[in-house]
This record gives C-alpha cells, sequence and structure tokens, in this order.
C-alpha cells in the first residue's frame, strides 16, 4: 500500500481484502463476479454481472470491449457502481465511484494473460451489437484464428480495462436472518479525506 494513504481508506481496503479473501474459500465458482451499474446519457440504468480482475488502492479493476453498451455508457457518464454478494458468507460489498481507462502498459500485460480462445472472441464479438446468427460468430472466431495462425494475436484498440476509482465502500453483513441485526458499515471519501458511518439496515 502507498505510503500516505488516507487511514480509513486503507482500513476500507483492508476490509475489501479480508471478506474477499473469505469469498474466494466457500466454494464458489467465481468469487470475482460483480454487478456493474451504469447509466446513459439520459440518466438510464443498466447493469450486468463482471470480473474484478485486480483492486488496489487506485481501484477496482474489469476489463471489456469498449464499444459495449456498458463503455458507451461510461464515454458518456465515467461513474460507476459495483456491487458483490458473497451468498455462503452472507456478505454484501458496494463500491461506487469515478471510471477511468486503465494504461495500455497495463491491458497489454493483462491481455497476453488471456487464453487465446478468449483473445480469438475478443476480436470476433461486436459486444452488445444485433448478431445474425451464432454462425456467423463462429466463421468470424474461425477466420480470426486462421489470419493469427502461428502469431501472436494483439490487443484490440477498442478491448481495454476500466478502473473503478471509489468515493464510497460500504460492507453489508447480514448475519443470521432473523436473529441479528444486518451490520452496514459505509466509508466515503470527502474532499480529501475519508469517513466512515454505521448505517440503518
Ligand atoms: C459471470 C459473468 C462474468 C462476466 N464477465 C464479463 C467481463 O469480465 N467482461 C465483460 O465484458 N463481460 C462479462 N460478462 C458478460 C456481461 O455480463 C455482459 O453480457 C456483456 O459485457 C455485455 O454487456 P453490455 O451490453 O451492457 O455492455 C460476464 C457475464 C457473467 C454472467
Amino acid at each position: 500500500m502507498t505510503p500516505g494513504l488516507d487511514k480509513l481508506y486503507r482500513e476500507a481496503l483492508d476490509r475489501f481484502g479480508e471478506v474477499y479473501a473469505r469469498a474466494g474459500e466457500c466454494g464458489i465458482t467465481e468469487p470475482n463476479a460483480m454487478n456493474l451499474a451504469t447509466v446513459d446519457a439520459r440518466g438510464r440504468p443498466s447493469s450486468r454481472v463482471v470480473l474484478l480482475k485486480e483492486y488496489d488502492e487506485r481501484g477496482f479493476v474489469f476489463y471489456t470491449n469498449h464499444n459495449s453498451r456498458k463503455g458507451k455508457d461510461l464515454d458518456v457518464v465515467p461513474r460507476a457502481a459495483l456491487c458483490f454478494y458473497w451468498e455462503p458468507l452472507l456478505e454484501q460489498v458496494r463500491i461506487e465511484g469515478s471510471v477511468e481507462t486503465v494504461s495500455e502498459e497495463e491491458a497489454d500485460a493483462y491481455w497476453t494473460t488471456r487464453p487465446r480462445n478468449s483473445q480469438i472472441s475478443a476480436w470476433a464479438s461486436q459486444q452488445s451489437e444485433p448478431l445474425d446468427s451464432s454462425a456467423e460468430l463462429e466463421r468470424r472466431m474461425a477466420e480470426i484464428a486462421q489470419t493469427y495462425h502461428g502469431q501472436k494475436i494483439p490487443r484490440p484498440s477498442y478491448w481495454s480495462g476500466y478502473r473503478v476509482v471509489p468515493d464510497m465502500i460500504e460492507f453489508w453483513q447480514g448475519g443470521e436472518y432473523h436473529h441479528r441485526i444486518h451490520e452496514r458499515i459505509c466509508y466515503q471519501r470527502q474532499a480529501d479525506s475519508w469517513k466512515v458511518n454505521l448505517l440503518n439496515p
């Protein structure tokens, strides 16, 4: 962690790390799956699940096609809300903040870790656009596999990561249903520091 990082922000990140580690050990297939909500230029919300690929004090990163519906939303309104719920733990984490694109170097580094088939689909899929048939997508995938046969597949310019830079992180702990009051603890960024509050459940 960066020296000089706000004490409460560090506490929130540590707390996230602790819950996230437990989520990784409780038998869920994709503990990094999170709901991502965006809004369009007219304020209409939409949400979908994406995978958290990295997080640190700079924020929470997921990768996607920047021409997708979420990409278009984020172009005009660079703010997002993330929500995890790990049912076996009865833990929810909500994160809200501004959104920036990761650096080209970061995106390239992550791209090289992707399985070849995922790289091919990143080229073949015009994410969120209408598709005539699945045969059409398979044809495009075969075409791309042929084009790059025996070569490294470059990262498409439109495929990259977004980083949600949090200004709010809330932890909700369900406890045992009906026997306990749910605990909500909310960390919020102010001008140049963080504050923490319990919230009514
Ligand atoms: C478990 C799960 C994980 C997913 N992970 C991603 C992801 O990391 N990136 C992504 O672009 N889409 C991911 N998707 C697909 C998205 O939910 C969504 O269908 C797609 O990104 C198009 O969304 P959009 O049209 O709102 O842009 C995932 C779906 C599921 C169910």
